[in-house]
């Protein structure tokens, strides 16, 4: 989860990593370096804090260099200081680096190294392998099979970036699990953690894969195997647009990426339905393999893992099949009960999230069949699953997950109807449900428009100590959604659960000033989820209903009414109340100043344990 940069060729290369990182701030960002080759020694400039800080750093004459590697924290092994912030050198200062990941040998090979004599002055495992790679450059070069010796010696996942006074002119990495990808130019090339930072200077992509090392060199990039052994140099076109990585016009990516949802959707369908309103999902498992399925288990975290609630509820309720999901940290641990014929689906916006990864090589393990929905092609749960579902929905900067959930329930929409169409389950009205599908970007759209609204009850709510998220059915699972949505940007307290859960207990939190926004898009349990309404202001507590269009009874109910677009199946009306969730926890933390797309302890990806 930190900011991976590193250039060589014709450019300042200070500049160029600088403004890489600043593309990567939301992956990690509590402190920040850069290093590159100065005559005959490695310039090393760092800071604990934001970016802005190593800039101060830099002075206002920034150095110019032909190379350079730079890098942007999230602390996981010692706090977030000057000294712990990368690069590290090694005990000869002849080779800095920087890193991505866990090594997770790193006390044992430290106490090696002390015994050996060597010095450490930082708590990092970075520095460890970095005094690792510099016993193994002692023992001669190139610097390129002194990485790969010392890569030998390291246990855990690492994108590691090394450079050298000793040979200027070149820059080697590694990656193992942890995501690294490289930018083909003409004479120059460049790497990143991810692809955003590229893009404004190349679209010729290569993601690197598990175990391989790469040199670059303003002639070109090669890569090779852990055995040194050449591999071929087989770049991507990248076609997003550098906008596509940039805020667009909105104040926070967070809100760009709310207000993209329509083009999401319309992105998740394309080419994978047709004008019989068929659902069309190439690459997945053969037609057979749906007929022997007899579970599912979904495993997830955070927002995927709500995601995953939805894709439960449509299985069950639509195909029948039964259906657990999982939090991946407990899944990798629990020591599942799994049926030979289960499927297990792997939800993930990053393709990189640690504790998903490691669930999905434990089902690997078991003989599991797995199946990805990802967003990031390239990425590590991707390229391990038998097959993957992209979620199409472009690059979601914001820490805060909006555009990536709804991409993720669709692609589940898609491949129900695609299971039901397969078994031609008389139940299931497939081509009603497609064509449905398609209008969802429009009814979308439509559910956009409510933001005044929105804004205005985030005005008359903001200072709310408490916020209740509670529905019945899917609007209980978009519930916990939009719970998460409020905990994560404006760093509110919330009490999500099932609206019946209420009197069982999560009652007593309710006082005067205490809110409570229930969906009740569904007509069959709305009824019910008024009695529960009252329930809550008869102690003084404020309501908002998130209902549907049509209904005539709410504003008898609540304080306040939110009326979005009825669909023409209660599961995609629930779906649609995610939109003004979202906007509701968005301009809620604007109103009170809150970071928003960077929120307090959080990252975008949680690559470690
Ligand atoms: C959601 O807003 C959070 N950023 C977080 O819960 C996230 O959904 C979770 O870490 C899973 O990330 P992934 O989808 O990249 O695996």
């Amino acid at each position: 989860m930190c900011g991976i940069a590193g250039y060589v060729g014709p450019r300042n290369a200070v500049e160029v990593v600088y403004d890489q990182l600043k593309r990567l701030e939301y992956r990690g960002y509590d402190s920040a370096g850069i290093a590159f080759p100065k005559g005959d020694e490695i310039v090393v400039t760092k800071r604990a804090g934001k970016l802005s800080e190593l800039a101060q750093a830099l002075s206002d004459k920034w150095p110019e260099a032909p190379l350079a590697i730079a890098h942007s924290r999230w602390a996981t092994h010692g706090a977030p200081t000057d000294v712990n912030a990368h690069p590290h050198f090694d005990q000869t200062e002849h080779v800095a680096i920087i890193h991505n990941g866990i090594i997770e040998n790193y006390l044992d090979l430290r106490q090696e190294l002390i015994s050996r004599g060597h010095k450490f002055h930082s708590q990092t495992d970075t520095e460890v392998a970095a005094h690792v790679i510099g016993e193994e450059y002692e023992k001669g070069g190139p610097l390129e099979e002194a990485v790969r010796r010392a890569i030998a010696r390291l246990r855990g996942a690492y994108a590691l970036v090394v450079v050298s006074h000793l040979e200027n002119d070149k820059i080697v990495c590694a990656r193992n699990s942890s995501p690294l990808v490289l930018g083909l130019g003409k004479g120059e090339n460049m790497l990143a953690s991810d692809i955003p930072a590229l893009l404004p200077y190349t679209r010729e992509v290569i993601v690197m894969d598990d175990d391989t090392l790469a040199v670059l060199t303003t002639e070109g990039i090669r890569l090779m195997d852990a055995n040194g052994r050449d591999l071929p140099v087989e770049p991507m076109h990248v076609d997003w647009d550098v906008a596509a990585a940039e805020r667009g016009g909105y104040e926070h990516f967070m809100l760009k990426e709310i207000h993209e949802q329509p083009q999401v959707i319309r992105q998740v369908l394309a080419g994978r339905v047709d004008e019989k309103f068929k659902v069309r999902l190439e690459g997945i498992f053969g037609e057979h393999v749906w007929t022997e399925i007899d579970r599912v288990n979904i495993i997830a975290c955070g927002t995927a893992y709500h995601a995953g609630l939805m894709g439960k509820h449509l299985f069950e309720t639509l195909l029948r099949l039964p259906t657990d999901v999982y939090y991946s940290s407990e899944f990798r641990y629990g020591d599942p009960v799994l049926s030979p014929r289960s499927l297990a689906i792997f939800v993930s916006q990053s393709g990189e999230t640690a504790d998903t990864l490691a669930a999905l090589k434990l089902c690997k393990q078991r003989r599991i069949r797995t199946l990805g929905i990802v967003n990031v092609i390239g990425s590590s749960i991707a390229r391990e699953c038998d097959r993957t579902i992209f979620t199409q929905a472009g690059p979601e900067i914001s820490v805060a997950s909006t555009k990536a959930y709804t991409a993720q329930v669709m692609v589940f929409a898609l491949l129900a109807l695609y299971i039901a169409q397969v078994q031609e389950m008389p139940g299931v009205r497939v081509g009603e449900w497609v064509e449905e599908l398609m209008r969802m970007d429009s009814l979308a759209e439509d559910a956009l428009k409510l933001e005044p609204e929105i804004i205005r009850m985030a005005e008359d709510m903001k200072n709310m100590p408490l916020c209740f998220f509670l529905g019945r059915g899917a609007d209980a699972y978009v519930a916990v959604e939009a719970a998460l949505k409020l905990k994560e940007v404006a760093y509110i307290p919330t009490q999500e659960s099932p609206a019946g859960e209420m009197k069982h207990g999560p009652l007593a939190l309710v006082q005067p000033g205490v809110a409570a926004m229930f969906g009740a898009t569904d007509p069959h349990t709305r009824d019910k989820v008024v009695s529960n309404m009252k329930e809550v202001q008869a102690r003084g507590g404020t309501v908002v209903a998130i209902t549907t269009d049509d209904d005539t009874i709410m504003d008898q109910a609540a304080d306040q009414v939110v009326r979005i677009p009825r669909a023409k199946f209660e599961f995609l009306s629930a779906l649609l109340s995610i939109i003004p969730l979202q906007l509701f926890s968005y301009h809620v933390a604007r109103l009170n100043g809150c970071e928003i797309d960077q929120p307090r302890n959080l990252a975008k990806s949680v690559t470690v344990e």
